[in-house]
């Protein structure tokens, strides 16, 4: 029963996400191989043929609509590199990878990165190549604010606010859109020091007052506002789990208390942007959450119905108190059940007040999904009371299918008609809103220029999102593939590659070096089809 336990919390989505942190053994490097712009085009044209017999799924040969716009997006963190210049104070992934190696599976840091932080217009080059309309991107709390602290003006970093201003202006005079994410997981390490970070619900009010800074700094630069990305990864990874910055272990308790706190945090700054800067810059506002598909084993009730509760366990618990002002009733009663069940007198969840509760909802001004992968789930008996973890608290058993293609880290199990459902289930479980997709693309280990798995992954998700669109009439507006160049892939480091650029990370100036699936997405975003003519 133990081994079975070790196993199934192993392919957890949290844990399976991130149990490549121990696969040292694993080979993080793959061959590198160079392809020119002709013998690319020729790859692409191939594949159409190839692929497009050979796989399962029929591609949608419909344009992509004008009302939908495609584009790209990273994170500072991840791409930025500079960690102590430009006045950047220290945040708790440098702190992390710098005093954790054995938590990233390459034992990098992201000191350096990609060195976006001085090669930013060669990167801007790139996406306007792509032909990208969107660019969503990341500002670093702690390159505005490096304490994290706001105490009046000397308090703000001028240099950061220069390097962002000058990116953003540089992205409109170039016409494509910035989509800014507040905070992409940076969070400054002194919050950390201080307070314990998203233990504390103080850290609301200071990301409040961070956000309020960035409406007034940057407002008129950006429509589309991100306040907080994946808080599940936030809250379940970093205060859960501990596998991920600042590697707090208190699995279903941390994770919970850090949920209402990142949902204050959001909600405080959206209710700034609506009150005080709405009227004046028309943006739009919504906070960014992820989560697997979970499709059932079997049509039995209880495999359904598990299913459906690990969607609301991964997706709701940030999404239910946003549009409906208080958690899932499953998640409530299963936490409160298996909280009571050791003994407690009150719930590991934490309640909302009827204050907290209306300050909350209905702080969306568009639908959000990040989705990489699907996972199965099925129902399962309850585990032991003294045990205790989301997990438990969720009550699943959950795998992956060894019918479906695999990307480079453990969880990433591809089945493209993961996205359509998910798109569909958003519509149905939250209303008939506008949806963007903010990630969405392929990890693979082998850094190779010739990545025609890629340029599948793209084509046949892209296809899914227009079943969506035409067959399902879900109001899909965006989709921003993840991403334009690898990056520092967190506890996955520099051999996990998910980029459309290879980046060379043992080159002085981190050479980009285009990859097909580059050539794939320029020629969709231009002409707008996935396959050789569309209808
Ligand atoms: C994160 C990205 C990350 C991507 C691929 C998402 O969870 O938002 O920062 O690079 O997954 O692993």
């Amino acid at each position: 029963m133990f081994y079975c336990f070790e196993f199934l919390v192993s392919l957890s989505s949290t844990f399976i996400r991130y149990r490549s942190i121990k696969v040292g053994s694993r080979s993080i490097c793959g061959q590198k191989s160079t392809m020119g712009g002709l013998q690319g085009l020729l790859l692409v044209l191939f594949l159409q043929g190839l692929l497009g017999s050979s796989h399962v799924q029929a591609i949608n040969n419909r344009f992509l609509p004008d009302s939908f716009k495609i584009g790209v997006a990273n994170a500072a963190p991840q791409i930025e590199g500079a960690w102590n210049e430009g006045g950047k104070g220290e945040t708790i992934w440098d702190r992390f990878a710098m005093t954790r190696p054995e938590m990233i599976i390459d034992r990098s840091t992201p000191e350096v990165a990609c060195d976006s932080y001085h090669r930013w217009r060669e990167d801007l080059a790139i996406i306007k190549g792509l032909n990208s309309q969107f660019y969503r991107l990341s500002i670093a709390w702690s390159r505005i604010l490096p304490t994290g602290y706001y105490n009046g003006s000397q308090s703000i970093n001028q240099e950061g606010v220069r390097y962002y201003k000058t990116l953003l202006r540089a992205l409109n005079a170039l016409d494509i859109e910035p989509m800014v994410t507040l905070y992409h997981w940076d969070l400054p390490q002194q919050l950390q020091d201080d307070f314990g970070g998203w233990l504390s619900p103080k850290v609301a009010d200071l990301f409040a007052e961070y956000a309020r800074l960035c409406y007034e700094l940057f407002g008129d630069e950006i429509r589309w506002w991100i306040t907080i990305n994946e808080p599940k990864q936030v809250c379940e990874a970093g205060y859960g789990v501990g596998v991920f910055a600042p590697g707090i272990f208190k699995p279903g308790e941390g994770n919970y208390i850090c949920a209402k706190n990142v949902l204050l945090a959001h909600a405080k700054a959206y209710r700034i942007y609506d009150e005080e800067f709405r009227a004046t810059n028309k943006g739009k506002v919504a906070m960014v959450i992820d989560t697997p598909w979970f499709e059932p084993g079997s049509q039995r009730p209880d495999d359904v119905a598990a299913a459906e509760r690990a969607r609301l366990f991964m997706y709701g618990l940030y999404g239910h108190p946003i549009y409906y002002g208080d958690w899932p009733e499953i998640v409530k009663d299963r936490v409160a059940l298996r909280s009571y069940g050791e003994g407690l007198e009150v719930s590991r969840l934490p309640e909302f007040t009827p204050e907290e509760k209306e300050l909350i909802k209905g702080t969306h001004d568009y639908l959000t999904i990040n989705y990489y992968a699907t996972h199965m789930a099925n129902a399962t008996g309850e585990a032991p009371f003294d045990r205790r973890s989301t997990y438990d608290d969720m009550n699943i058993i959950e795998w992956l299918n060894p019918a479906w293609p695999k990307g480079g880290p453990d969880w990433f199990s591809i089945w493209p008609m993961g996205l359509r459902k998910v798109l569909n289930w958003l519509k149905e479980t939250y209303g008939d809103h506008e949806i963007v997709i903010t990630e969405n693309g392929l990890s693979d280990n082998t850094g190779d220029i010739q990545d025609p798995h890629r340029i599948q992954y793209i084509r046949d998700h892209l296809s899914a999102c227009l079943d969506a669109i035409y067959e399902d009439n879900v109001r899909l507006v965006g989709y921003m593939a993840w991403s334009f160049m690898d990056d520092w892939e967190w506890t996955g480091g520099y051999g996990s590659r998910i980029g459309m650029y290879y980046v060379d990370y043992n080159s002085p100036n981190r050479t980009r070096t285009r990859k097909a699936s580059a050539l794939y997405f320029r020629e969709v975003c231009k002409n707008r089809c996935l396959v050789a003519n569309c209808v």
